[in-house]
């Protein structure tokens, strides 16, 4: 079946707090085609992160349905969710998320073992992927001994580690400086090109949109164009 990678269907996402109530996204249609690299800019506020965190699964949608390569996958159980969502999403944010207790290669690691119980083949995969991405000299330093490319680079490795079939990308870069900003970029463009991966990547930096297919805007909850 020719399904999409990820297909949002009416999305609204309403967040209420004390004495207000936030509606983040207020109907967003969105597709992503297998082997396609889009990017989403608009303000801060009007919902990139929103959308992203819902169509990686990591947050409920208020109404509207997900699809990953053409499962709706908020019909599926906790267990077969989060199984999907280890297998099939590679997730990368600005500020990276490392374990700061951890050392670079277990940061990697332990996102294998969660998909597979193999501490072996785990830090044997780690390893390559780390020395790939031109970090093989900082496999044992701690997150905090790393500089922000670096951490960044460690936060791709861990998130492709399960060969995943698609990468959200909240502001990759949105830490980086423009050398860094552009090795994180020519990863993942080289993931998309050589391996098929298809990626969604929200960003500020026209730079960074630049080396997707498409662009979309997101203004106040809802995606209003894409540009070839
Ligand atoms: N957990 C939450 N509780 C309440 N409101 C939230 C929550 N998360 C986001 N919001 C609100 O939802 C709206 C959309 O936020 P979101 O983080 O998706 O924006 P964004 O486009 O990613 O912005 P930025 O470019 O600054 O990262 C904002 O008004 C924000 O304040
Ligand atoms: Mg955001």
């Amino acid at each position: 079946m020719n399904s999409k990678a990820l297909k949002a269907e009416n999305i609204k996402k309403v967040f209420v707090g004390d004495n207000e109530k936030v509606e983040a996204l207020k109907g967003v249609n969105f597709s992503l085609e297998k082997g396609e690299m889009v990017a989403i800019m608009g303000p801060s506020g009007s919902g990139k992160s929103t959308l992203l965190h819902i169509l990686g699964t990591i947050d409920t949608p208020t109404e509207g349905k997900v699809y990953i390569n053409g499962k709706d996958v908020f019909s599926l159980s906790e267990k077969q969710l989060a199984r999907l969502r280890n297998k099939e999403i590679g997730f990368v944010f600005q500020f990276h998320h490392l374990l700061p207790e951890f050392t670079a290669l277990e940061n990697v690691a332990l996102a294998y073992l969660l998909y597979k119980n193999n501490k072996k083949e785990a830090f044997k995969k780690a390893e390559e992927i780390l020395t790939k991405l031109g970090l093989k000299d900082r496999l044992n330093h701690k997150p905090s001994q790393l500089s922000g490319g670096q951490q960044q680079r460690v936060a791709i490795a861990r998130a492709i580690i399960n060969r995943p079939s698609i990468i959200i990308a909240d502001e990759p870069t949105g830490n980086l400086d423009s050398e860094n900003s552009k090795k994180v970029m020519e990863i993942l463009k080289e993931l998309n090109e050589k391996d098929n991966v298809s990626i969604v990547i929200a960003t500020h930096d026209i730079d960074v949109a630049k080396y997707c297919q498409y662009i979309y805007y997101m203004k106040d909850g809802l995606i209003f164009s894409k540009n070839p």
